[in-house]
This record gives C-alpha cells, structure tokens and sequence, in this order.
C-alpha cells in the first residue's frame, strides 16, 4: 500500500483506539463503495484486519457513475469484500439478504462536473437511493448512516457562518446546483422520518471539503483540478472572482471523523465533519500551492466553463463544536500539510 496512506490510515487507528473493536465481526453495507470515501473506507477495513485481527464482511455496491472500476481498492487478499455492480436507486437492492448491522449510503454524483450532466441520477440518488437503503435497514435493523453535505446550508447568511448544524440554510429550489443540494436536503428528512416513524437509528454526516489521497484523476472538484495543473506545470485555473471561500479537510481526519459518527454518533442526529481553519478564498488556495512548494505563482482567472455549474455559495466554513463536544473529533492536519501529502501521493500514482 501506498506509504502515505499507511501512514495516515495507522494514525487512525490509534486516534480511535479501543473504539474500532466495535467493528469486530460486523456485516457492513457501503452504497459508493467505489469513490474517493468508498477507496479510502476499503483501505481502513483492510488495515484493521491486518493489524489489530478486527474483521469485517463489507459488501460494496457502486454503478460507476462518476468513478472508474479500475480505481477501487476491494483487494480481497485481506479482509472480507464483496462488490456488487447495481444502481441503489434499483429495487434489486432490496433482495440482498445479508443481515447488516450497519448501512453507509456514500453514494452520491458529488463533483459539479458530473452533476451538471445528469441532474435527474443525482436527485435521484438521494431520494429513491435513500428510500431503498433505509427500507433494508429497517428490515435488518442496521445503523443507517447518510452522507449529506455542506452543500444543504446553501449559500449563507454571512451572521450564520461558521453553519452549526441548527442553520436551516438558504438553497435555492431551481438553478444548476439544485439537484445536489436539494437532494441531500430530502435524504436528511427521510433519515428523519425513518428515525421516527420506523424505528431505524440513523445519522447524518454534513462534509465539507474532504480532499487527499485516493481522489480520481478525473474528479474535477477543486482540489483534484489544482493538482492536476500544478503537476503538469500548467496555470490554475480560477473560475469567477475566486474570492468565493471554502474550507479543506483532510481525507485522514475525514474519515476519523466519519468514522467516529459511526460508532458513536447520538441517534438521529446530524454533525459537521470538517476543518475550521482557514476559511480561505479559492485564489488564495491557488496562490498556497505554489507557496508551499516555493514556486512562483501561475494562476489564471477564467469565466464559468459550461461543464460547470455557476450560483455558487460564497461561504462556506464548518462550525464543528457538536462533534467534538459529542464525539471528541478535531482535526490535526493543517492545509499546508495535506496539500503536501496529497502532492506527494499525486506524483506517485498519476505521473
Ligand atoms: N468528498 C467530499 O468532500 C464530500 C463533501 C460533501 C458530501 N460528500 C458526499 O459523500 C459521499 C461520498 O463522496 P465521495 O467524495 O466519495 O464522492 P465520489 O463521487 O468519489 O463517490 C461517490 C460514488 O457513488 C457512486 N454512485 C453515484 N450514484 C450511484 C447510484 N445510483 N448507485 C450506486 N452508486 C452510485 C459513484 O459512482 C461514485 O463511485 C457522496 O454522497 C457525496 O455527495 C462528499
């Protein structure tokens, strides 16, 4: 495995420490299992059979919408991994039989690139994909746990930003990013309507901006774009003003965090993953970049390509007191220090 990875994954694994016994002999059903999560998810399950004899059966179900075959991890050589090729929104998933003590719909169409092509899959996706996941989690009484995103806080009001998870949000109904937003928004009122009425205990896990290590060539979210440019000596590229701001986790704090909503998130309740610190402008992100390797700066300002969704919000920064205060998550690693470990990982497995 990748020494980056390993690395990171061995961190985890002692951050969470006694916890991760609870996935010892557990049947675990990953929806997206071959994205950017789903990759580094595989990774985690394997090295906890490795190191600490901790198994899982995970069953992977992915159609490949926007990912490659070629990029999933499921090395069955070590732990316990079955892959089903299958669309969540089909009702052939409600035939699995295997009794699942927990369901992580990671499932989504979550690059703008992608979802400006098929709005109607990415609705979708959240609506009937949520509806058939939480049917067979009430069947098996499974933990039902959903990848919402900060997406469903729209574009803030500036006197709720930091968004604490009581912010109702302001999207927009119509436009490009709706069929994202607007579907995240309606797999959350079903997690909560199956807490309620169905006694299925769910959570959901809000992510904003998790990038590093096991992210696609052809991701095409910001991240991927700027080090695909940076590798290959070319200019980034900022579409707009680039004074929109956003905030970068790190993939290994994300899944620590993600991780940690799974074993220990309260019933029926919703947290911000993600890093705080720095809200930073997208040219500022550029301009760090090159900062960081000591390279002069190369970016240039664009207008909006039509493969991209325009309307986007302005801010976006995490307040993540409720999973610390409930979980004790709090990341570690700073901007500066992922985009190294990313660089790194990108020169090792793209050029
Ligand atoms: N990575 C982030 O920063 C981030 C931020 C906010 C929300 N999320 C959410 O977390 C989840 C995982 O994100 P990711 O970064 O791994 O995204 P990703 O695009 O890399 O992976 C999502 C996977 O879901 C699969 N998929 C989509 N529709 C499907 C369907 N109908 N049936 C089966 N598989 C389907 C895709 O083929 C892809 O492999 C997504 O739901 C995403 O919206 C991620």
């Amino acid at each position: 495995m990748n020494n980056i990875i390993e690395k990171d994954i061995a961190n985890i694994i002692s951050r969470l420490d006694t916890h991760i016994e609870k996935f010892n002999n557990k049947n675990i059903l990953l929806a997206g299992g071959g994205g950017f999560l789903g990759f580094y998810f595989t990774k985690f399950f394997q090295e906890i059979k490795r190191k600490k004899n901790i198994n899982t059966k995970v069953t992977f179900i992915d159609n490949f919408v926007s990912s490659s075959k070629n990029f999933i991890s499921n090395d069955t050589s070590s732990g316990s991994f079955e892959f089903i090729n299958e669309d969540i929104c089909s009702e052939n998933i409600l035939n699995l039989n295997h009794k699942f003590d927990y369901i992580i719909h990671a499932a989504g169409i979550a690059s703008p690139f992608y979802y400006r092509q098929k709005p109607l899959e990415t609705l979708e996706v959240s609506i009937t994909g949520s509806k058939n996941l939480l049917n067979l989690s009430k069947r098996n009484q499974s933990k039902y746990i959903f990848f919402s995103s900060s997406e469903i806080y729209g574009d803030p009001l500036p006197e709720f930003v930091p968004m604490k998870e009581t912010y109702r949000g302001n999207v927009a109904t119509t436009g490009p990013r709706s069929c994202y937003d607007e579907g995240k928004r309606v797999g959350e009122t079903l997690c909560y309507i199956y807490q309620n009425y169905h006694n299925v205990n769910t959570n959901i896990i809000r992510p904003f901006n998790i990038y590093g290590p096991g992210m696609q060539k052809n991701d095409y979210r910001v991240m991927s774009n700027f080090a695909n440019n940076f590798l290959s000596n070319k200019p980034l590229k900022i579409y707009g003003k680039g004074s929109q701001t956003r905030t970068f986790c790190y993939i290994s704090d994300g899944i620590e965090g993600f991780l940690r909503v799974i074993l220990l998130g309260k019933d029926g309740e919703q947290y911000n993953i993600g890093n705080a610190n720095p809200e930073i402008s997208i040219i500022d992100l550029a301009k760090l970049f090159f900062d960081t390797f000591n390279k002069s700066h190369d970016i240039e300002m664009v207008g909006y390509p039509s493969s991209y969704p325009e309307d986007e919000p302005n801010r976006r920064c995490p307040d993540t007191s409720k999973a610390s205060d409930h979980l004790d998550f709090n990341s570690q690693i700073s901007l500066e220090e992922g985009i190294k470990k990313y660089i790194s990982w990108c020169q090792k497995e793209f050029t």
